[in-house]
């Protein structure tokens, strides 16, 4: 096709598409042109913000490697990772909601018993965290496999230092055969996700602030069960309105109650969804999307 022109180039590019043999890959294709271009038409696009964009994403690019994630946190800032989330985890009542994985998991963290101090000397006030694993149909999940991660008392994630003896505040537990855990770390504060970078440029653009409301992480792995990546956040937080990523569900806020000590304790239920019971939604979407591109 020669001569295409503002009006006909979305339908020609489409139409390029037509011999993808993957239909899902086709469907995700052809709806990304879709909306690219409707975008551009809509904002009328200039040459100089088509410039300006493709720059912004070239260092976006290049903040990345294998410890910087600069995309996930542009993809989280933008609400992209929270609308994914919730979409493919639209579980049914009753079950501990899912929220962003963020980009300070480490796969292989320390191995613990419960009652261990998971905080390895890292800076805090003490924090005592319990509560049991249970299934959606109220059974108790023993043997379910928990990593926890956290930032410390200056709002820095074990990953974020250089020459840490050893990993602080993450740790792999199990639950014992009641489903219940426990375990020493230190109190959650709130901290802001990183503003070197691209990411840090549009929100200062957009005057907004990069602070996340003082959470836990937590990903809970139990056979027959849906994996459940989630956060417990701090009730009184000032962010828990305005989290920069979006993450924050009123059923995920907990209380740390301050004990004689001086120091904290928060106790936490994890609820499962059985593997399997999925949403019919999202199958009735998909065909009827399917049919629409075919
Ligand atoms: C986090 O909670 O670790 C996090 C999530 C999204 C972006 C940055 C940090
Ligand atoms: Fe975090």
């Amino acid at each position: 096709m020669r001569d295409v022109n503002q009006h006909s180039i979305t339908a020609a590019v489409i139409d390029r598409l037509a011999d993808t043999p993957d239909p899902r890959l086709k469907l995700v294709l052809t709806r990304l042109v879709e909306h690219l271009h409707a975008f551009a038409r809509e904002v009328e696009l200039t040459e100089a913000e088509w410039t300006k964009g493709i720059e912004f994403l070239t260092r976006t690019g290049q903040m990345c490697d294998d410890k910087r994630q600069e995309f996930i946190l542009l993809s989280d800032t933008l609400g992209l990772s929270m609308l994914t989330v919730a979409m493919n985890h639209d579980k049914p009542l009753g079950c501990t909601e899912a929220t962003v994985f963020g980009p300070f998991h480490v796969e292989g963290a320390p191995r613990y018993d419960n009652g261990a101090d998971i905080a390895n000397g890292a800076a805090g006030d003490p924090c005592e965290v319990s509560g049991t694993v249970r299934g959606v149909d109220g059974e108790l999940v023993p043997n379910a496999v928990l990593d926890v991660w956290q930032a410390d008392a200056t709002g820095h994630y074990d990953v974020q230092y250089e020459g840490l003896d050893g990993p602080q505040n993450r740790g792999v537990l199990r639950s014992d055969s009641q489903g219940r855990f426990h375990f020493r770390t230190v109190a959650a504060v709130a901290y802001p996700i990183p503003v070197d970078g691209p990411v840090g440029e549009m929100l200062r653009a957009t005057a907004r602030h990069p602070w996340r409301p003082a959470h836990l992480h937590f990903r809970v792995q139990a056979a027959g069960y849906e994996t459940l990546v989630t956060h417990v956040f701090r009730r009184g937080d000032p962010y828990l309105d305005s989290d920069a990523v979006f993450g924050v569900r009123e059923s995920l806020v907990g209380d740390w109650v301050v004990q004689p000590d001086g120091g904290y304790a928060i106790d936490f239920d994890l609820v499962l969804n059985p593997e399997g019971r999925v949403r019919e939604s999202r199958s009735a979407n998909w065909s009827t999307m399917q049919d629409i591109v075919a």
